[in-house]
């Protein structure tokens, strides 16, 4: 965690998107900081935060880009997706609507983002089995079908977070 002061063979901006309170900014919180807090706040406009890690023996430093999932406190979304090689797409596994906006943020992504970019769908707080509302199936057909990457996490526990991000920036590397 935190930046070395080795050299940076690489800097890959990463985009998060999503439905408001769907858990963007805590995975971020949990990938950049190994933080994470409950009574997070909306945001409000762009945020970002950057961490540099070793892939394949490169220094590698992710700028990852957060925003807000609503629309009023959105920044202006063409600044957003520029220069982005990596983006992930974030359901919350207990709010079914959450995950039925899905396709639109796909479509907002494809109609701003470079046609390269590597994506994930991520379905969060899996800490709340209990009250899941999107079975795990219904979001790997989709992906599958999209051609995403899919993963579900829980930035509460921790679970998944790196590894979603590792999937995401070892496959533009
Ligand atoms: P916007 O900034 O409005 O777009 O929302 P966001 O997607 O950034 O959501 P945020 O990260 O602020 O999280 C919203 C709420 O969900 C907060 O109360 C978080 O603590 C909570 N939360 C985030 N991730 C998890 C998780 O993995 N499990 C649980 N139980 N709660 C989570
Ligand atoms: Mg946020």
């Amino acid at each position: 965690y935190g930046d070395s002061n080795q050299k940076i063979d690489y800097v890959f901006k990463v985009v998060l998107i999503g439905d408001s309170a769907v858990g963007k900014s805590q995975i971020l919180a949990r990938f950049a900081r190994n933080e994470f807090s409950l009574d997070s706040k909306a945001t409000i406009g762009v945020e970002f935060q950057t961490r540099t890690l070793v892939i394949e023996h490169k220094s590698v430093k992710a700028q990852i880009w957060d925003t807000a999932g609503q629309e009023r406190y959105r920044a202006v979304t063409s600044a957003y997706y520029r220069g982005a090689v990596g983006a992930m797409l974030v359901y919350d596994i207990t709010k079914r609507q959450t995950f039925d906006h899905i396709p639109r943020w796909l479509e907002e992504l494809r109609n701003h983002a470079d046609k390269n970019i590597v994506i994930i769908l991520i379905g969060n707080k899996t800490d709340l089995e209990n009250q899941r509302a999107v079975p795990t199936e219904d979001a790997k057909e989709f992906a599958q079908k999209e051609g995403l990457f899919f993963l579900e996490t829980s930035a509460l526990e921790a679970t998944n977070v790196e590894t979603a991000f590792l999937t995401v920036l070892t496959e533009i590397f």
